[in-house]
C-alpha cells in the first residue's frame, strides 16, 4: 500500500506538470478567452468553432481540463466559474495567474541547461528565457500592481504621495518589462522615472511600451551601463521581486542607499519567505513550487556570475532583509500591512 501510494504522489506531479502545460495552451489559444466571452457553458465543438481550432485536439484538451477540475463540464458541454474566468481569462483581474503559464516552456527548457549549471555552479540570468519570457514576468506581476500599486501601496508609504504629485525623481531597479514604472509616471506627470534592469529582453519590452505609452518623463537603462546616481538625489526608489533574483544583491541595496536623498524611500518588494527552510515548509503551501522555480529561474538569475549569492525565491526572509539594510546605513524599516499572496512589502529609509 505504502508502495502504491508513494507512486500516485509522485503522478500526482506529474499530472500538475502537464495540466501545468495543458493551461499554457489555454491561454496561448485563447481557449479560456472564448470560454469566458460565453458567458455560459457551451459544447466543445461550439468552442473549436469560435477558436479556429481543430475539434478533436480541444475536445481532448478540454478533457484534461475538467478532469483536473480546472473547467466545468462533462464530456461534450464546458464552461468557466466566475473564479476560473478571473484567473485564467480576466488579463484585468488582480487574482489573474496565466503569467507563470505563459513562461512555462521558457521555465520548462531551463531544464536542459541547468544541468550544466549543478556540475559548474555558474546558473542564467532571465534573457536566457527569451523576449516570452519577459512577457510572462510582466503578465504575473501587472495585473495585480493595476488595481493596488496606486491606490494601497503607494499611499501606505510615509510621505511619498505628496512627493510624487509635487515632483520627484524614482528609480525601480531590476524593473522587469516596466509595467511598474509606466504605472507610477503616468499618474505622476510631474515626476521623472528612471527603470533599470540587466534583461535586454525586459528593457527592450518596456521600451515598446514606453512609446505606445508617449510619457516624456521616463527612461529605462542597464544598470551596467547608466548606475544609479550616486548623489543623493532620488525620492524614491522601487525594487519588486528582484533582490532575491540578483548576483550581488548587497551591492545593489549600497547603492539604492547612495542614490537616496536623506529623507527618501526605498520600497522593497520581495517574496514573504521565512528564515528556516522548516518554516517554509510548514506554513507555505507552495513551498515546493518556489524551491522549484528558484532552481530553473530565480536561483538560476542570482548563481549566474561566478560569486554570484544566490538567495533564490525563498532567500530574502524579513531578518535578512532587515539584517542587510541596517548594514547599507539604513536606519528605519517597516513592513507594511499589504495583502498579498506571495509578496511582502517593507518600507526602508535612511
Ligand atoms: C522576477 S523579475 C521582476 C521584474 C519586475 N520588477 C516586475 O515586477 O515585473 C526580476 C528582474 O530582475 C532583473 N535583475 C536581476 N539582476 C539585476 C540587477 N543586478 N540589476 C537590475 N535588474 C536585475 C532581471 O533581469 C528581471 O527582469
Amino acid at each position: 500500500m505504502a508502495l502504491k501510494l508513494y507512486s500516485f504522489s509522485l503522478f500526482s506531479q506529474l499530472q500538475g506538470a502537464v495540466t501545468a502545460g495543458m493551461v499554457h495552451l489555454g491561454d496561448a489559444l485563447g481557449l479560456y478567452r472564448a470560454l469566458a466571452a460565453c458567458g455560459e457553458p457551451t459544447s466543445i465543438a461550439d468552442l473549436a468553432e469560435r477558436t479556429g481550432l481543430h475539434p478533436r485536439w480541444v475536445r481532448e484538451w478540454a478533457h484534461n481540463q475538467v478532469a483536473a477540475k480546472l473547467v466545468e463540464g462533462d464530456a461534450e458541454r464546458i464552461g468557466l466559474s466566475p473564479e476560473a474566468v478571473a484567473v485564467l481569462a480576466d488579463d484585468d483581474h488582480p487574482a489573474f495567474g496565466m503569467g507563470m503559464f505563459h513562461r512555462l516552456p521558457q521555465t520548462m527548457a531551463a531544464l536542459e541547461h541547468v544541468k550544466d549549471s549543478f556540475r559548474t555552479g555558474l546558473g542564467h540570468d532571465y534573457d536566457s528565457h527569451g523576449a516570452e519570457g519577459a512577457v510572462g514576468i510582466e503578465r504575473s506581476f501587472e495585473p495585480w500592481n493595476r488595481s493596488f500599486l496606486l491606490p494601497a501601496v503607494l499611499p501606505a508609504l510615509h510621505g511619498v504621495t505628496t512627493k510624487l504629485a509635487a515632483g520627484a525623481r524614482v528609480a525601480d531597479v531590476g524593473c522587469g518589462a516596466g509595467g511598474a514604472l509606466l504605472l507610477m509616471a503616468d499618474a505622476y506627470p510631474q515626476s521623472q522615472f528612471t527603470g533599470y534592469d540587466v534583461s535586454a529582453h525586459a528593457l527592450a519590452r518596456a521600451r515598446t511600451k514606453l512609446t505606445e505609452l508617449g510619457a516624456g518623463n521616463v527612461e529605462f537603462h542597464d544598470p551596467r551601463v547608466s548606475p544609479l546616481p550616486t548623489d543623493g538625489s532620488l525620492d524614491l526608489i522601487t525594487t519588486f521581486d528582484c533582490i532575491h533574483d540578483m548576483t550581488h544583491p548587497r551591492q545593489v541595496i549600497e547603492a539604492i542607499r547612495d542614490a537616496l536623498a536623506p529623507d527618501g524611500t526605498w520600497l522593497l518588494v520581495d517574496i514573504k519567505a521565512l528564515d528556516s527552510f522548516e518554516e517554509n515548509t510548514a506554513r507555505n503551501p507552495m513551498a515546493a513550487l518556489m524551491y522549484g522555480i528558484s532552481v530553473l529561474s530565480c536561483m538560476s538569475s542570482a548563481m549566474s556570475a561566478p560569486d554570484g549569492a544566490g538567495l533564490g525565491t525563498l532567500g530574502l526572509p524579513e531578518s535578512l532583509a532587515r539584517q542587510w539594510a541596517a548594514d547599507a546605513g539604513f536606519t528605519r524599516f517597516r513592513r507594511l500591512d499589504i495583502d498579498h499572496a506571495t509578496n511582502a512589502f517593507y518600507e526602508i529609509r535612511p
